[in-house]
């Protein structure tokens, strides 16, 4: 029998917004350095439809990612959606393979957030999330467009992507914060203090490259041993630790495989141990 997802648990987003926590990210359902389209349409659309059937139902997204492939072939794929949550973002332009620039000027904000509504096809995007602070414009005016956007209806929740405690508390000044995305994993712990503050205002926490443990999951490493214990990949093993750290995190790992997919999926049922728990903090 294929493992589901709901073993991982649920969390409102915004309070009110109920979703499976292990999440799937639509970043790497497109071309090489997130630039044009797959290699393989029908693969890219077989994962994404394989998705309510393994019980996932939080989608992440970014008008950025091909740009506008991963919207496209996520709309292409499950519209009307029916139960599934789509999060997307705004605010980092490309100029080609692997090249992301921060855009925060109010006119490229709106536009981001018009054209991701066409394309998803929905009037109101679920949750929608500026992908970078622009440090080129007043950080008040961007905050200002997200929070004009959700009094206009266009936007259910509000989200912040790769941000301090300091820039949290500033956007709340304008919008209830529903999520924050930043880097966390095994390996990169960077944001201990925003998740912590993320976890203390009830904001979910999705941590992106969820997957990475770099040395702790060479052969013999702790990774490695956990996952040989339970019978587990060093994938799982990394998804565990993170759904296992706090109730608010939604791990989004990211694949254009539907085998790796299912194997991350079936990390949903793993429980570390406190000693395994306790082994790998100390050895990061
Ligand atoms: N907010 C931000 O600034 C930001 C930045 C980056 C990413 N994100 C979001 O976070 C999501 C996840 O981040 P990510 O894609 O960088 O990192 P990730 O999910 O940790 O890793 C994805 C990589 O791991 C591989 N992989 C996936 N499952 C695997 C498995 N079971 N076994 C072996 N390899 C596996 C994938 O290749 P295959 O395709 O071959 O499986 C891909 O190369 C993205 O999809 C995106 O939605 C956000």
């Amino acid at each position: 029998m294929t493992t589901t997802a709901t073993g991982s648990g649920t969390f409102k987003i915004g309070g009110d917004l109920e979703v499976t926590r292990l999440g799937f990210g639509a970043m790497r359902i497109t071309g090489e350095g997130i630039w044009g389209p797959p290699s393989d349409h029908d693969t890219a659309l077989a994962v994404l439809k394989r998705l309510p059937e393994l019980g996932v139902d939080f989608i992440d997204t970014a008008d950025s990612y091909g740009p506008f492939i991963s919207e496209d072939l996520i709309a292409e794929a499950l519209h009307p959606y029916d139960g599934i949550v789509v999060a997307t973002k705004a605010g980092l332009t490309r100029t080609g393979p692997q090249e992301w620039h921060s855009v925060g000027r109010p006119e490229y904000l709106r536009s981001c957030l018009e054209l991701s509504l066409r394309r998803l096809g929905v009037d109101t995007i679920d949750l929608w999330q500026l992908h970078r602070i622009d440090g080129q414009v007043e950080r008040d005016e961007q905050f200002a467009v997200l929070a004009a956007a959700q009094k206009a209806g266009k936007v259910r929740h509000l989200g912040l992507s790769e941000v301090s405690v300091d820039e949290i508390k500033a956007a709340q000044e304008h919008f209830d914060v529903a999520t924050v995305q930043n880097m966390f994993n095994l390996k990169d712990r960077g944001s201990e203090d925003v998740l912590d503050y993320c976890e203390e205002q009830g904001i979910g926490f999705i941590p992106w490259f969820p997957l990475q443990a770099g040395k702790l999951a060479e052969p013999g490493g702790p990774v490695a041993e956990i996952a040989k214990a339970h019978d587990a990949t060093t994938s799982q093993v990394a998804l565990a630790w993170l759904l296992q750290r706090s109730p608010v995190m939604l791990p989004i790992p990211g694949t254009g495989s539907v085998e790796h997919l299912e194997e991350n999926v079936a990390a949903a049922d793993l429980r570390l141990t406190d000693d395994e728990i306790a082994e790998l903090d100390a050895a990061a």
